[in-house]
């Protein structure tokens, strides 16, 4: 079982390409767009930390758990599930997590089109003519707006992950992180370093460094904890689809300590770019999804070779959000593939059409479907809300359920230590799987209910 036969499935090129996709997979727009935007609508500093905790509490413990799964038995989630537990309701983990994968990159693809728009318009320079950021919100908040644009670059971004998905796993995904990843670092601290020297920058850092503990309410807690599993890729199976195109001669627990840390390094240095800035030019932290699309311009206008930095930024952003992308779309199509028998053509093709029709109305969500709403929230709000705050977590905790006491940890423990990797901390890993992570899922939904 664990020497995979399937010559339809593909093999990472090596250890660091594979923690290279791994961590695509992972940093994408949950760590430039979202991660700054919830945390400032949920008050900053107090926010921070405990989605500090719920990643290394929870998300690392079951990066782990996922890795190794799939590894163990070179499938889908599905087929993972059923391979180990067959005909039990365990499987149902695995069928979440593709309708998670679903529901993911309908909305996903939406905000990918924007940064793909954003490149383009920062070539026309039509981004960089505000020096503030409301103007620059504004001229945002129209473009995504505008029907047939957004429809037009979502289009554009969906295709893109098609057409790197139908080439299979490796070719396209591990070249592509192997230059992203330190180019996004590197401009990252130039724009951190811009956005610090501006006036009236340090309230920005207080307000992201200073916990205020007031403003944590139980929902504020599973917004973290659904963006701890949104950021790392985990509940749904993203993570054990990419182990499943592992060899066993790698290290599981260093890959996985690597790509949280990167990606919570990312994250980290978002907000220490965004925040500064929010408060150096008067926005408000809690504007929402906008709040990197207004303030990012108007940082970039107020810099030397501001056009380039602007262009290259968005470039990198469109191409994290590629790499998490096809991470998405990959576990949709490899169900297809290994459990239906579909060629790898037709299920990137029929899966990333139907995607794509899903995602126009979260596209539309800003413009003409603005005020359909449900319970207060537009179409695009459901969807995302769906998917991240109760399918990711719920699917966390049932996997770190099923490895921690029906798979069990000593067969999880065997499939780490295959050829001979100590695994130092398994005791650790062990409590953290069977008791914190289940608990915690569970105590933060029931909160949240009662
Ligand atoms: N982790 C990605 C991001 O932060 O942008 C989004 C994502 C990718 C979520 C893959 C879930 C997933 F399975």
């Amino acid at each position: 079982m664990s020497t995979p036969t399937n010559n339809k499935r593909g093999f990472w090129g090596s250890r660091m390409g594979f923690v290279l996709a791994a961590s695509g997979s992972a940093i994408g727009l949950g760590n430039v767009w979202k991660f700054p935007y919830i945390t400032g609508q949920n008050g900053g500093g107090a926010f921070v930390l405990i989605y500090l905790v719920c990643i290394f509490a929870v998300g690392l413990p079951i990066m782990l758990a996922e890795f190794t799964l799939g590894r163990k038995t070179n499938l889908n989630p599905v087929g993972a599930f059923k391979a180990l537990q067959p005909n039990t309701a365990w499987v149902g983990i695995g069928y979440m997590g593709v309708v998670a994968g679903f529901l993911i990159l309908s909305f996903y693809g939406v905000v990918g089109g924007w940064t793909l728009a954003y490149i383009v318009k920062s070539f026309s320079q039509s981004v960089l003519e505000f020096q503030s950021p409301k103007d620059a919100g504004q001229f945002f908040g129209q473009f995504i707006a505008n029907p047939t644009e957004v429809v037009i670059y979502q289009a554009l971004f969906m295709g893109l992950c098609m057409a790197i998905v139908i080439r299979g796993v490796h070719g396209g995904i591990e070249r592509a992180c192997q230059v992203l990843m330190p180019t996004l670092f590197v401009i990252l601290l130039i724009l951190m370093v811009r956005s610090l020297t501006l006036p009236g920058a340090m309230e920005g850092v207080k307000f992201y460094l200073s916990p205020d503990f007031s403003k944590i309410t139980p929902s504020v807690i599973l917004i973290a904890l659904g963006q701890a599993f949104f950021s790392l890729s985990l509940g749904m199976g993203a993570m054990l689809t990419y182990g499943s195109y592992l060899s066993e001669k790698e290290n599981l627990t260093s890959a996985t300590v690597y790509v949280v840390l990167f990606d919570t390094m990312i994250a980290l240095l978002v907000g220490m770019v965004i925040f500064p800035a929010v408060f150096a030019m008067g926005l408000e932290p809690a504007e929402g999804p906008s709040l990197v699309f207004s303030v990012l311009p108007a940082v970039f206008s107020s810099m030397p070779f501001g056009t380039v930095v602007s262009i290259i930024f968005f470039v990198l952003l469109a191409i994290a959000a590629i790499t998490s992308g096809i991470s998405l779309l990959e576990v949709v199509v490899a169900y297809f593939i290994d459990q239906v028998g579909w060629t790898r053509k037709k299920a990137v093709l029929t899966v990333g059409l139907i995607i794509f029709a899903l995602g126009i109305p979260s596209g539309l969500s800003f413009g003409v479907m603005s005020d359909v709403k449900f319970m207060d929230k537009t179409f695009f709000d459901i969807v995302d809300n769906i998917a991240s705050n109760y399918l990711l977590p719920l699917g966390g905790m049932l996997t770190a359920i099923f490895v921690g006491w029906k798979w069990g940890i000593a067969k999880a423990r065997e499939e780490i230590e295959k050829h001979e990797t100590r695994f130092h901390w398994a005791n650790l890993w062990g409590f953290l799987i069977r008791y914190v992570t289940p608990v915690a899922v569970a105590f933060v939904f029931l909160a949240k209910f009662f």
